[in-house]
């Protein structure tokens, strides 16, 4: 049902419209926000087919809200995802105008073939992003070949500041999922920022390092990806901290498993993952990976689901680290960060993340959060 079928009924029974009270042609979802649409369409609907259409709106209310902030290459196969796994309706937002409306009305057009009932709204208005559930944040510059994620410190702080603002004042109530780079210190100045509680601010890193060592070591193997489990620590950088002897293949540790000599190069590739992919693409940065690592954590919270990932989160004295983000083990549930998981760190380990600390404690310095 949609606002031309409406209209169409309305002619035909000669029903008058009910919203507003006006006449005017039917408001389109980007003329009104998100919630106003519906409020409209579920009026519209109930006056001219009855209760059993309105219960099909209502479900579409119930569905929770995820926005997506960037309908960059990261946010916009975030919204990919997340609508085609049928999780939330999407909203894309981005300050360029066209994009995300233009994306958001392709991606709403590939749900019937996609047979899933996912709204999507593509906007440049707050307004729409009004009361989300879960906002995931991918506004930002990506690097390009030859620069550091550190590089885009300053330009993505600017940046940060403007969406945090915007976000807080139209979902005082939601979770968010930072994604934009450098990962730690821009989920710290989101934290800072939004003044949430620890538990709603979480940063995407670790989930999308652990899928990369899970490749390659599935890939060495010649395994299922689905047997392996990864475990990576630290910092979204070059100081990320892959755990070898957590890592395992069908619950035997990769150590028994893999060669030494192999097993470090398997790290080191997994440490420069990101920037293997920004060497081919050459103009940006890796966003299919990144994109499904953001949907696995709003995956989990959604579904209230209490799984373990690696997350960035703001870290009071778990591992020896205080006041600072940087990615450990969590659970994740309907209330975001639910648990910090800590576990025993030879002194190598606990060493190789302090310097991984030091490293987001630096950056954080620079922009003061
Ligand atoms: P992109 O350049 O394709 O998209 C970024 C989008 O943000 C653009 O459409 C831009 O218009 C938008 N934007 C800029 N300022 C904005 C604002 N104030 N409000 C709303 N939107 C705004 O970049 P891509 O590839 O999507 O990457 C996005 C960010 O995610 C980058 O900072 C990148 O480094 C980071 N990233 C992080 C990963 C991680 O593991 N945490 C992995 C991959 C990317």
């Amino acid at each position: 049902m949609c606002w031309k079928d409406i209209d169409f009924l309305a002619q035909k029974h000669k029903v008058p419209r009910s919203y507003s009270g006006a006449e005017e042609s039917a408001p389109s979802s980007t003329e009104l926000g998100m919630t106003q649409y519906y409020d409209a369409k579920r009026v519209l609907t109930h006056t001219l087919l009855g209760p059993s259409q309105n219960l099909q709106i209502g479900r579409e209310l119930m569905r929770k809200k995820v926005t997506v902030v960037g309908a960059g290459n990261v946010g916009a196969t975030a919204a990919h995802w997340l609508a085609s796994k049928e999780l939330a309706n999407v909203v894309l937002i981005d300050v360029l105008e066209g994009i995300p409306q233009g994306k958001g009305l392709d991606l709403l057009e590939a749900m019937p073939i996609e047979k899933r009932d996912s709204f999507v709204l593509g906007t440049n208005d707050y307004a729409d992003t009004a009361n989300s559930d879960i906002v995931v944040i991918t506004a930002g510059i990506a690097r390009k070949p030859g620069m550091s994620r550190d590089d885009l410190l300053n330009t993505n702080f600017k940046i940060m500041q403007d969406v945090v603002a915007r976000v807080v004042a139209n979902s005082p109530n939601c979770i968010l999922v930072v994604v934009s780079n450098p990962l730690d210190a821009m989920a710290q100045a989101a934290y800072k920022l939004s003044k949430f509680s620890r538990n709603r601010v979480i940063g995407m890193a670790g989930v999308l390092d652990s899928a990369r060592f899970r490749t390659f070591i599935a890939q060495e193997l010649n395994v299922s990806v689905e047997n392996v489990t990864a475990f990576v620590l630290g910092g979204h950088g070059d100081t990320m901290v892959p755990l070898a002897r957590y890592s395992t293949v069908a619950g035997i540790p990769i150590t028994e498993l893999i060669a030494k000599d192999r097993l470090d190069a398997i790290i080191q590739r997994t440490r420069d993952g990101g920037a293997e992919i920004v060497k081919y693409l050459k103009t940006g940065s890796a966003y299919y990976a990144p994109s499904a690592a953001a949907t696995e954590m709003v995956e989990a919270i959604l579904k209230d689901k209490k799984k373990i990932l690696p997350c960035a989160v703001y870290l009071q004295g778990e591992y020896g680290i205080k006041d600072l983000f940087v990615g450990v083990p969590c659970k994740l549930g309907a209330k975001g960060m639910e648990q910090i998981i800590e576990i025993k760190l030879t002194p190598e380990e606990q060493a190789a993340l302090q310097k991984s600390a030091d490293a987001v404690a630096e950056l954080v310095k620079v922009i003061g959060v």
